[in-house]
């Protein structure tokens, strides 16, 4: 089961680190066959990585640029995040859609420029709030899917994650729609299909493993990660409290499929 930790833009580096420092001293009540995934901001990065040596914790960055290196002013190369100890890369994250126009086909050159450096990509896909309620979620989902899939292969020691992340259930703080396990199951199998369309039936679970996000908190998890789909969540606001993201890893635990 995968956790992976989005920090958004929501801490200085000093408190970052702080943060870090208590995930890692309760890493000992992380279940077993977990991966844990902090993704700070690029400032934090080199401090991070320092302060998981050792530990069971993963390293992955919030966006990339996708070329390696050049006249690029303030972008961020991909091999540079590898080499600061990423290991995964969060790639086309609804805020950055909205916030900053990203197109799939910049998603796509992002994931394969991920993929050239080593990183795995987790793609995030979902539906905002006017496409679901016009029906769209299946289009949506495969088009932002084909969109940066398209075209890319995946080698047999390659990884991607996939997170299926409706817009409208990002950080609603416990209050607003939240997502149903029927919703998200439906939007899994979407998810599912379109991959084995690109890449074959052999890599689901192999290769690729699909995730959910969107309010995820210790009492909701378990609906989420019991769906026979899902192999993880990527979690914002309950991530920002250890004592609560080691809450919602051993939430799923307990309801876990085996
Ligand atoms: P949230 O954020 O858990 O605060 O809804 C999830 C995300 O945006 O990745």
């Amino acid at each position: 089961m995968l956790f992976i930790a989005n920090w958004k833009m929501k801490m200085n580096v000093t408190e970052t680190l702080t943060l870090t420092q208590a995930l890692v001293r309760q890493a000992r009540q992380i279940p077993p066959d977990t991966e844990v995934i902090v993704c700070p901001s690029y400032l934090s990065l080199a401090a991070v990585s320092k302060s998981l040596k050792g530990s069971r914790l993963q390293l992955g960055a919030q966006d990339c640029f996708w070329e390696q290196s050049g006249a690029f002013t303030g972008e961020i190369s991909p091999r540079d995040l590898r080499e600061q100890g990423c290991q995964f890369v969060i790639l086309g994250h609804s805020e950055r859609r909205q916030h900053l126009g990203e197109t799939d086909e910049q998603v796509h050159r992002k994931l394969e420029a991920a993929l050239n450096a080593g990183l795995i990509p987790v793609l995030c896909v979902g539906e905002d709030y006017a496409e679901r309620a016009g029906h769209q979620k299946d289009y949506v989902l495969i088009r932002q899917m084909q969109g940066a899939l398209q075209g890319v292969a995946l080698a047999s020691d390659q990884r991607l994650v996939v997170a299926y992340e409706p817009v409208w259930a990002i950080s609603t703080g416990g209050v607003g729609i939240v997502a149903t396990p029927e919703e998200v199951l439906y939007a899994s199998e979407v998810i599912r299909h379109t991959i084995i369309d690109l890449f074959g039936a052999a890599a689901l679970g192999r290769n690729a493993q699909i995730i959910y996000g969107g309010s995820v908190n210790p009492a909701n998890v378990a609906e989420f990660t019991a769906l026979k789909t899902m192999q993880g969540v990527l979690v914002g606001a309950a991530s920002l409290n250890p004592a609560e993201f080691v809450a919602v890893m051993q939430a799923a635990n307990r309801s876990s499929k085996q």
